[in-house]
């Protein structure tokens, strides 16, 4: 699987899957939730109350991963994952992973050849970024997929680009 580290915004990507960084509700938010609710259009939101009435009635959990159709987006499904809340009380690192690789999965599930993450956690959630980069490159560096041949991390700063190319170069290293 090919790893694009870009600079821009997560609602342009044109790819078969876009990663949102929702919460539990998946009923909407700020930052990428709201960018991606915002330019998608209703018809995601309706198939995220669908879900909640159907499969998830207490919300997505923390983790996991879950597929909806990307409305006006120039994506086909937008994956909505639940990051974790960064503390200090507990180290939730696997979480955040399992983010990635969750999201991964159902993207394979969907048969899609691409997909977009933005930087799960790092905004609203406080993980720190730099941290936040070493564990989506961990997962995206050694993962495997039937479908997905091209995987994006858009990062919405430029200094948070060069620090992503510098991790990725890092870990490439290891
Ligand atoms: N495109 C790409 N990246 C973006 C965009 C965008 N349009 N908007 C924000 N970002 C970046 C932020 O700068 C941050 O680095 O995405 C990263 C994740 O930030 P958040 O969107 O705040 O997501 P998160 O930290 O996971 O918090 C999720 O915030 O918006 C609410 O409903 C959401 O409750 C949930 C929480």
């Amino acid at each position: 699987m090919k790893i694009h580290l870009l600079h821009g915004d997560i609602t342009e990507q044109r790819v078969d899957a876009v990663v949102n960084a929702a919460n539990s509700s998946l009923l909407g938010g700020g930052g990428v939730d709201g960018a991606i609710h915002r330019r998608g259009g209703r018809a995601i939101l309706e198939e995220c109350r669908a879900l909640r009435a159907s499969r998830y009635p207490d919300g997505l959990p923390t983790g996991q991963a879950v597929a909806t159709t990307a409305g006006d987006l120039p994506a086909r499904w937008v994956i909505h994952t639940v990051g974790p809340v960064w503390t200090t009380g507990e180290d939730r690192s696997q979480l955040l992973r399992d983010c990635y690789r969750n999201s991964l999965r159902v993207a394979t599930e969907l048969g899609a050849a691409s997909i977009a993450y933005p930087l799960i956690s790092a905004g609203a959630y406080g993980w720190p970024v730099e941290d936040a980069i070493r564990q989506a490159l961990a997962v995206l560096v050694s993962a495997e997929s039937a479908s997905v041949a091209e995987a994006r991390l858009v990062l919405f700063r430029p200094d948070t680009l060069e620090l992503a190319e510098r991790i990725l170069a890092e870990q490439r290293r290891t």
